[in-house]
Protein backbone atom coordinates (compact mmCIF):
# COMPACT_ATOMS: atom_id res chain seq x y z
CA UNK A 1 0.00 0.00 0.00
CA UNK A 2 1.43 3.15 -0.76
CA UNK A 3 1.04 6.81 1.52
CA UNK A 4 1.30 9.85 0.24
CA UNK A 5 0.97 13.34 1.87
CA UNK A 6 1.56 15.59 -0.93
CA UNK A 7 -0.66 17.05 -3.42
CA UNK A 8 1.10 17.00 -6.34
CA UNK A 9 2.46 13.34 -5.56
CA UNK A 10 -1.34 12.39 -5.16
CA UNK A 11 -2.26 14.07 -8.65
CA UNK A 12 0.56 12.46 -10.41
CA UNK A 13 -0.61 9.28 -8.92
CA UNK A 14 -4.52 9.41 -9.68
CA UNK A 15 -3.29 10.49 -13.81
CA UNK A 16 -1.12 7.78 -13.68
CA UNK A 17 -3.86 5.50 -12.93
CA UNK A 18 -6.40 7.22 -15.15
CA UNK A 19 -3.80 7.19 -18.44
CA UNK A 20 -3.62 3.04 -17.59
CA UNK A 21 -7.49 3.09 -18.06
CA UNK A 22 -7.82 2.35 -14.33
CA UNK A 23 -11.46 3.05 -12.27
CA UNK A 24 -10.46 4.90 -9.01
CA UNK A 25 -12.86 4.46 -5.90
CA UNK A 26 -12.46 6.97 -3.05
CA UNK A 27 -13.35 6.36 0.32
CA UNK A 28 -12.82 9.57 2.91
CA UNK A 29 -12.12 9.06 6.29
CA UNK A 30 -10.53 11.03 9.44
CA UNK A 31 -9.07 8.19 10.37
CA UNK A 32 -9.92 6.04 13.47
CA UNK A 33 -11.30 3.07 11.39
CA UNK A 34 -13.77 0.53 11.97
CA UNK A 35 -15.48 -2.00 10.38
CA UNK A 36 -17.94 0.62 8.98
CA UNK A 37 -15.06 2.34 7.25
CA UNK A 38 -13.75 -1.49 6.17
CA UNK A 39 -17.32 -1.76 4.47
CA UNK A 40 -16.89 1.54 2.57
CA UNK A 41 -12.93 0.14 1.08
CA UNK A 42 -14.66 -2.95 0.39
CA UNK A 43 -17.73 -1.61 -1.72
CA UNK A 44 -15.14 0.37 -3.37
CA UNK A 45 -13.07 -2.41 -4.28
CA UNK A 46 -15.96 -4.06 -6.05
CA UNK A 47 -16.56 -1.23 -8.29
CA UNK A 48 -12.98 0.17 -8.84
CA UNK A 49 -9.67 -1.03 -9.64
CA UNK A 50 -7.72 0.72 -7.42
CA UNK A 51 -9.05 2.16 -4.04
CA UNK A 52 -7.90 5.67 -2.27
CA UNK A 53 -8.87 6.16 1.69
CA UNK A 54 -8.15 9.37 2.80
CA UNK A 55 -7.43 9.99 6.46
CA UNK A 56 -7.72 13.97 7.13
CA UNK A 57 -8.95 15.24 10.99
CA UNK A 58 -10.71 18.42 9.28
CA UNK A 59 -11.08 21.23 10.75
CA UNK A 60 -13.23 23.30 8.78
CA UNK A 61 -15.85 21.04 10.14
CA UNK A 62 -15.81 20.62 13.60
CA UNK A 63 -17.35 23.89 15.54
CA UNK A 64 -15.34 26.01 17.99
CA UNK A 65 -17.10 24.25 20.93
CA UNK A 66 -16.31 20.45 19.52
CA UNK A 67 -14.25 17.66 19.80
CA UNK A 68 -11.03 18.75 17.02
CA UNK A 69 -8.17 18.33 19.20
CA UNK A 70 -9.70 15.03 21.05
CA UNK A 71 -10.87 13.41 17.95
CA UNK A 72 -9.63 9.99 18.10
CA UNK A 73 -6.44 8.89 15.93
CA UNK A 74 -4.27 5.72 15.45
CA UNK A 75 -2.46 6.44 12.39
CA UNK A 76 -0.28 3.28 13.12
CA UNK A 77 -3.55 1.31 13.03
CA UNK A 78 -5.37 2.96 10.33
CA UNK A 79 -2.42 1.83 8.26
CA UNK A 80 -2.59 -2.06 9.21
CA UNK A 81 -6.08 -2.01 8.79
CA UNK A 82 -6.32 -0.52 5.13
CA UNK A 83 -3.42 -2.21 3.83
CA UNK A 84 -4.70 -5.50 5.09
CA UNK A 85 -8.73 -4.56 3.30
CA UNK A 86 -6.51 -3.95 -0.06
CA UNK A 87 -6.85 -0.53 -0.29
CA UNK A 88 -3.98 0.71 -2.62
CA UNK A 89 -3.32 4.16 -1.68
CA UNK A 90 -4.04 6.09 1.59
CA UNK A 91 -3.76 9.86 1.40
CA UNK A 92 -2.90 11.41 4.10
CA UNK A 93 -2.43 15.50 4.25
CA UNK A 94 -1.24 18.07 6.80
CA UNK A 95 -3.74 20.92 7.18
CA UNK A 96 -1.46 23.18 6.01
CA UNK A 97 -1.53 21.37 2.78
CA UNK A 98 -5.24 21.20 2.43
CA UNK A 99 -5.87 24.52 3.29
CA UNK A 100 -2.13 26.83 2.72
CA UNK A 101 -1.96 30.41 4.35
CA UNK A 102 -5.22 32.57 3.30
CA UNK A 103 -7.56 29.49 1.77
CA UNK A 104 -10.67 31.57 1.99
CA UNK A 105 -12.89 29.51 -0.77
CA UNK A 106 -15.93 27.30 0.62
CA UNK A 107 -18.73 25.46 -0.43
CA UNK A 108 -22.43 26.50 0.90
CA UNK A 109 -24.68 23.24 0.90
CA UNK A 110 -27.54 24.80 0.11
CA UNK A 111 -31.50 24.57 1.80
CA UNK A 112 -30.68 20.89 2.78
CA UNK A 113 -27.93 22.03 5.41
CA UNK A 114 -30.50 24.18 7.52
CA UNK A 115 -31.95 21.29 9.49
CA UNK A 116 -31.14 18.65 11.69
CA UNK A 117 -27.46 18.03 12.25
CA UNK A 118 -27.18 21.34 10.28
CA UNK A 119 -29.28 23.32 12.73
CA UNK A 120 -27.19 21.54 15.84
CA UNK A 121 -23.53 22.08 14.32
CA UNK A 122 -23.22 25.84 12.09
CA UNK A 123 -20.81 25.52 9.02
CA UNK A 124 -20.51 21.63 9.68
CA UNK A 125 -21.74 21.00 6.32
CA UNK A 126 -19.89 23.40 4.76
CA UNK A 127 -16.56 22.40 5.88
CA UNK A 128 -17.48 18.64 4.94
CA UNK A 129 -18.46 19.57 1.04
CA UNK A 130 -15.39 21.84 1.27
CA UNK A 131 -12.89 19.00 1.92
CA UNK A 132 -14.84 16.56 -0.03
CA UNK A 133 -14.86 18.69 -2.88
CA UNK A 134 -10.91 18.76 -2.64
CA UNK A 135 -10.80 15.37 -2.29
CA UNK A 136 -12.74 15.07 -5.58
CA UNK A 137 -10.60 17.55 -7.46
CA UNK A 138 -7.25 15.74 -6.03
CA UNK A 139 -8.49 11.94 -6.50
CA UNK A 140 -10.86 12.78 -9.49
CA UNK A 141 -12.71 9.27 -8.49
CA UNK A 142 -15.08 7.73 -10.67
CA UNK A 143 -16.64 6.37 -7.44
CA UNK A 144 -16.98 7.64 -3.95
CA UNK A 145 -18.88 5.82 -0.84
CA UNK A 146 -20.33 7.14 2.15
CA UNK A 147 -22.02 5.49 5.17
CA UNK A 148 -25.43 5.90 5.60
CA UNK A 149 -24.89 6.40 9.55
CA UNK A 150 -24.17 10.54 8.00
CA UNK A 151 -27.58 10.54 6.01
CA UNK A 152 -27.30 14.18 5.80
CA UNK A 153 -23.97 14.32 4.90
CA UNK A 154 -24.62 11.63 2.21
CA UNK A 155 -27.46 13.68 0.88
CA UNK A 156 -25.77 16.76 0.56
CA UNK A 157 -22.63 15.41 -1.13
CA UNK A 158 -24.98 13.59 -3.96
CA UNK A 159 -26.82 17.13 -4.21
CA UNK A 160 -23.51 18.77 -4.66
CA UNK A 161 -22.10 16.29 -6.98
CA UNK A 162 -25.37 16.32 -9.19
CA UNK A 163 -25.31 20.36 -8.69
CA UNK A 164 -22.02 20.36 -9.91
CA UNK A 165 -22.23 18.37 -12.95
CA UNK A 166 -19.60 16.17 -11.24
CA UNK A 167 -18.76 13.07 -13.60
CA UNK A 168 -18.99 10.52 -10.48
CA UNK A 169 -20.76 8.35 -8.85
CA UNK A 170 -21.69 8.44 -4.73
CA UNK A 171 -22.85 5.03 -3.32
CA UNK A 172 -24.04 4.77 0.23
CA UNK A 173 -23.05 1.75 2.60
CA UNK A 174 -25.21 0.56 4.65
CA UNK A 175 -24.71 1.19 8.80
CA UNK A 176 -22.30 -1.40 10.14
CA UNK A 177 -23.92 -2.28 13.71
CA UNK A 178 -22.31 -3.72 17.17
CA UNK A 179 -23.91 -7.06 17.53
CA UNK A 180 -26.47 -5.00 20.34
CA UNK A 181 -27.37 -2.70 17.34
CA UNK A 182 -25.44 0.31 18.42
CA UNK A 183 -24.31 2.19 15.06
CA UNK A 184 -20.29 2.12 14.87
CA UNK A 185 -18.89 5.20 15.09
CA UNK A 186 -15.15 6.90 15.45
CA UNK A 187 -16.77 8.77 18.26
CA UNK A 188 -17.74 5.73 19.97
CA UNK A 189 -14.68 5.39 21.57
CA UNK A 190 -15.59 8.42 23.99
CA UNK A 191 -18.49 6.53 25.58
CA UNK A 192 -17.57 4.50 29.06
CA UNK A 193 -19.18 1.55 29.60
CA UNK A 194 -21.98 2.92 31.45
CA UNK A 195 -22.60 4.79 28.52
CA UNK A 196 -22.10 2.53 26.11
CA UNK A 197 -24.76 0.44 27.48
CA UNK A 198 -26.99 3.03 27.44
CA UNK A 199 -26.24 3.87 23.35
CA UNK A 200 -27.91 1.30 22.50
CA UNK A 201 -31.26 2.83 22.92
CA UNK A 202 -30.99 5.03 19.69
CA UNK A 203 -31.21 2.08 17.80
CA UNK A 204 -33.82 0.32 19.96
CA UNK A 205 -35.82 3.87 19.56
CA UNK A 206 -35.33 3.16 15.63
CA UNK A 207 -36.26 -0.52 15.76
CA UNK A 208 -39.50 0.41 17.66
CA UNK A 209 -40.68 3.00 15.43
CA UNK A 210 -40.00 0.28 12.51
CA UNK A 211 -42.13 -2.63 14.24
CA UNK A 212 -44.80 0.08 14.71
CA UNK A 213 -44.90 1.02 11.08
CA UNK A 214 -45.18 -2.50 10.42
CA UNK A 215 -47.82 -3.18 12.51
CA UNK A 216 -49.71 -0.21 10.83
CA UNK A 217 -48.93 3.11 12.31
CA UNK A 218 -48.46 5.62 9.55
CA UNK A 219 -48.20 9.21 11.44
CA UNK A 220 -45.16 10.64 12.35
CA UNK A 221 -46.08 11.71 15.74
CA UNK A 222 -46.84 8.26 16.66
CA UNK A 223 -44.17 6.62 15.68
CA UNK A 224 -41.96 9.64 17.24
CA UNK A 225 -43.97 9.21 20.30
CA UNK A 226 -43.32 5.17 20.60
CA UNK A 227 -39.86 6.37 20.31
CA UNK A 228 -39.56 8.23 22.95
CA UNK A 229 -40.84 6.48 25.17
CA UNK A 230 -38.45 3.92 24.12
CA UNK A 231 -35.90 6.60 24.77
CA UNK A 232 -36.96 7.55 28.20
CA UNK A 233 -35.75 4.02 29.11
CA UNK A 234 -32.06 5.62 29.64
CA UNK A 235 -33.10 9.11 31.58
CA UNK A 236 -29.29 9.62 30.65
CA UNK A 237 -29.60 10.01 27.15
CA UNK A 238 -30.99 13.28 26.06
CA UNK A 239 -32.95 13.41 22.44
CA UNK A 240 -31.89 16.28 20.84
CA UNK A 241 -33.96 15.02 17.34
CA UNK A 242 -36.20 12.65 16.20
CA UNK A 243 -36.87 13.44 11.52
CA UNK A 244 -39.04 11.49 9.81
CA UNK A 245 -38.13 13.08 6.25
CA UNK A 246 -38.00 12.13 2.54
CA UNK A 247 -34.67 10.58 1.66
CA UNK A 248 -34.33 13.61 -1.80
CA UNK A 249 -34.33 16.69 0.57
CA UNK A 250 -34.50 14.90 4.08
CA UNK A 251 -37.84 17.23 4.51
CA UNK A 252 -40.19 16.03 7.13
CA UNK A 253 -42.99 13.85 5.72
CA UNK A 254 -46.86 13.91 6.84
CA UNK A 255 -47.10 10.10 6.23
CA UNK A 256 -43.91 7.68 6.92
CA UNK A 257 -43.37 4.87 3.93
CA UNK A 258 -41.28 2.55 3.23
CA UNK A 259 -38.74 5.05 1.64
CA UNK A 260 -38.76 7.52 4.75
CA UNK A 261 -35.88 8.19 7.06
CA UNK A 262 -36.37 8.15 10.55
CA UNK A 263 -32.95 9.86 12.18
CA UNK A 264 -32.34 10.83 15.74
CA UNK A 265 -29.66 12.37 17.60
CA UNK A 266 -28.81 12.27 21.21
CA UNK A 267 -26.67 13.30 23.54
CA UNK A 268 -25.20 10.01 25.79
CA UNK A 269 -23.01 11.89 28.76
CA UNK A 270 -20.49 14.20 27.14
CA UNK A 271 -21.03 12.62 23.27
CA UNK A 272 -23.28 13.78 20.88
CA UNK A 273 -24.75 10.31 18.91
CA UNK A 274 -26.59 10.38 15.54
CA UNK A 275 -27.91 6.94 13.69
CA UNK A 276 -30.68 6.63 11.02
CA UNK A 277 -32.89 3.55 9.29
CA UNK A 278 -34.65 3.90 5.71
CA UNK A 279 -38.22 2.56 7.07
CA UNK A 280 -38.30 0.02 4.63
CA UNK A 281 -35.06 -1.89 5.75
CA UNK A 282 -35.38 -1.32 8.91
CA UNK A 283 -31.40 -1.65 11.17
CA UNK A 284 -30.72 -4.51 8.78
O1 LIG B 1 -17.70 11.24 7.41
C1 LIG B 1 -16.55 11.68 7.63
O2 LIG B 1 -15.71 10.99 8.21
C2 LIG B 1 -16.19 13.09 7.20
O3 LIG B 1 -17.25 13.96 7.36
C3 LIG B 1 -15.63 13.16 5.78
C4 LIG B 1 -16.66 12.74 4.75
C5 LIG B 1 -14.41 12.26 5.67
C6 LIG B 1 -15.21 14.59 5.47
O4 LIG B 1 -14.23 15.04 6.35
Amino acid sequence: MLELSSISDLRSWTRAEHAAGRRIGLVPTMGFLHDGHLALVDEARRRADSVVLSIFVNPLQFGPAEDLTRYPRDLPRDRALASSRGVDLIFVPETSAMYPPGSEVRVIPGSIAARWEGAARPGHFSGVLTVVAKLFHLVEPDVACFGQKDIQQLTLIKRMVHDLDWPLEIVMVKTVRENDGLALSSRNAYLDPVDRQRAVVLSRALQAAHDAWRAGATRPPDLEARMRQELQREPAVAAEYIAMVDPERLAPVETVDALTIIAVAARVGGTRLIDNIALGEGIG
